[in-house]
């Protein structure tokens, strides 16, 4: 296999463009064990659903997907530039861990060297994103790479844990409630900009 074009190289992780080749090893990702995260979860498919929500994403959506690697070339992680507008230099960021690896400080190392590329060579200017006002690994890796809060809003969410009513996550009920089409959790919006 030769040496893919990394666009971001960080202490544990690099960055590279996400291929269809990835899919399959993105869908080989155990299920998330903390149930809170189901959504992440892989969305079982076979070879020609891959074939077309590769093609779905990248084509009709115009999303850019980027690959996280450790260091020993496995796919750990996946990260979407979505509404890419090229003439603010804006885009809005999505991204996910392999269960496996999550809170070991490589999302946030993939995030700080992608976005020295994103505002560098790529020559964004602003790159926004939404994230659950509970997930508070996520909101603190993004705190740590520069994000700031703009505001709040509330958003359905599709999740197997009962959080309504597990004791487990009563700390976290709060943000959450009941909307007209079911559960709706509060997300905060953030925003970094070109240092
Ligand atoms: C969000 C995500 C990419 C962050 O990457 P990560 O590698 O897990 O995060 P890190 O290990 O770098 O930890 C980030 C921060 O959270 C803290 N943290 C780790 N686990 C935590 C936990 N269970 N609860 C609270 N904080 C935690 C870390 O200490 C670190 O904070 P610090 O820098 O102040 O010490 C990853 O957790 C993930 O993919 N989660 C599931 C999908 C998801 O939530 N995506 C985000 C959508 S907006």
């Amino acid at each position: 296999m030769g040496q893919p074009r990394f666009v971001a190289c960080g202490r544990l992780t690099r960055v590279r463009a996400f291929t269809r080749r990835d899919v399959d090893r993105w869908l080989a990702w155990p299920r998330h064990p903390d149930r809170l995260y189901s959504s992440y979860d892989p969305t079982p498919m076979d070879g020609s659903l891959r074939d077309a929500w590769y093609d779905d994403l990248v084509h009709r959506q115009a999303q850019l997907p980027f690959a996280i690697e450790d260091l020993g070339r496995q796919l750990i992680g996946r990260m979407f530039l979505r509404h890419v507008r090229r003439r603010e230099g804006s885009s809005v960021l999505g991204m996910d861990l392999d269960p496996r690896f999550i809170g070991q400080g490589y999302g946030t190392d993939a995030l700080e060297a992608f976005l020295g590329y994103y505002f560098g060579p790529a020559r964004f200017r602003k790159m926004y994103l939404s994230v659950g006002a509970y997930n508070v690994r996520a909101r603190r890796s993004y705190e740590r790479c520069g994000f700031q809060h703009v505001r709040t809003h509330w958003q359905d969410l599709k999740c197997e844990a009962h959080v309504l009513d597990d004791p487990r996550y009563a700390d976290l009920r709060h943000l959450f409630r009941i909307g007209p089409r079911g559960l709706e959790t509060l997300m905060q919006d953030m925003v970094a900009s070109v240092r």
